[in-house]
């Protein structure tokens, strides 16, 4: 198949719109990072992003949606709360996940999205071109991050072209993501909020509206050999953000401990910041680096999100910098 990019203007946007109608998939660019998009309505569109991708049969998909509104019609239970957050972080990086009605009521959505569970995760992107493809698409768009599955998540076009050429038909290239970090995967439960990944919206402001747990997954060890428990969000368990050089997580005290600690090393991330991060990996990759070592930051804030990213390209592989 070939590969191609366009931008994101009417004929990029047309392309788009016609490969998602008929059933094929799509690069397109969002907030957080690009994602593959298919139409979330339609289970052998979505099929071909499992296999595009090579992403484990039991990772689930996240609906785009272009609003609250297009939300609500898909047959899931959404509670108060989520409304309230909706007001506040859509569009934005935060995806919320709502258990589908009793099975009485028909759900809109197909199994395969959520690989069979009883729920869905849903979020509204805070990007102009991607709400326009879901709007003139008319329908929801199941997307995960556009990268193949395990690699560090795509914040250029470029990275989706160096993972997907040949598999994919088209990247619209948005440029630079700005957040550069997935969006913050929540589930709801008696009025307070768990979070299952953290991402571009921190702890922090979702405090303001509810009582806020952060999930062992999140900063646990979650490999498989690890936890004999039903995980809360399977993509926690896989491989992730592993670029091809071996991360080691630095624990320290300080920068200059860390600096000084890693003194003869090529390739160091002293200071990870959300928008820089995963191309950073990439670019390292590039010039062959064989480890890259990474200071972990202060898990608060955008920090959790980083710490969570970095402990998994690390394949939990952390050690303390000694003073
Ligand atoms: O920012 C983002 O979220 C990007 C952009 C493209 O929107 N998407 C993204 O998708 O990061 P993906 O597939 O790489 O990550 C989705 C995460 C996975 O950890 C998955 O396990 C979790 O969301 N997830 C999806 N549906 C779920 C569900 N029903 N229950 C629990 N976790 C779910
Ligand atoms: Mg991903």
């Amino acid at each position: 198949m070939k590969t191609i990019i366009l931008k994101p203007d009417n004929n990029g946007i047309n392309e788009a719109v016609r490969l998602l109608k008929s059933g094929e998939i799509a690069a397109i660019p969002t907030e957080t990072v690009y994602g593959l998009a298919a139409n979330a309505l339609d289970p052998a569109a979505i099929e071909k992003i499992f296999i595009a991708k090579g992403r484990p049969r039991n990772n689930p998909l996240i609906v785009h949606v272009s609003d609250l509104e297009m939300a609500k019609g898909l047959g899931l239970e959404i509670p108060l709360l989520a409304e309230k957050l909706a007001e506040k972080f859509w569009a934005g990086p935060l995806t919320m996940i709502f258990k589908r009605k009793s099975p009485t009521v028909e759900s809109r959505l197909p199994a395969e999205v959520s690989c069979g569970l009883d729920t869905a995760a849903v979020r509204v992107p805070a990007h102009e071109t991607a709400l326009e493809i879901i709007k003139v698409c008319g329908f929801p768009l199941a997307a995960p991050s556009a990268n193949a599955s395990g690699s560090p998540s795509p914040t250029k076009a470029r990275h989706v072209y160096d993972d997907l050429n040949g598999l994919i038909p088209l990247i619209i290239d948005g440029g630079e993501c700005g957040c550069g970090v997935e969006s913050t995967v929540i589930a709801f439960e008696a009025g307070r909020v768990r979070i299952l990944r953290p991402g571009a919206v921190t702890p922090e402001q979702l405090q303001e509206f509810a009582e806020v747990i952060i999930d062992d997954v999140v900063l646990a060890d979650c490999q498989p050999s690890t936890v004999n428990r039903q995980l809360p969000s399977p993509g926690t368990a896989h491989k992730h953000y592993s670029p091809k050089a071996q991360v080691i997580a630095v624990v320290a005290e300080s920068e200059d401990a860390f600096l000084s600690y890693t003194a003869e090393a090529d390739f160091i991330i002293a200071k990870p910041e959300a928008n820089t991060f995963f191309a950073k990996l990439r670019e390292f990759d590039n010039h062959g680096a064989k480890q890259i070592f990474i200071r972990l930051p202060e898990p608060k804030g955008i920090g959790l999100a980083l710490y969570n990213r970095i402990i998994r390209a690390a394949e939990f592989n952390v050690i303390k910098a000694k003073e």
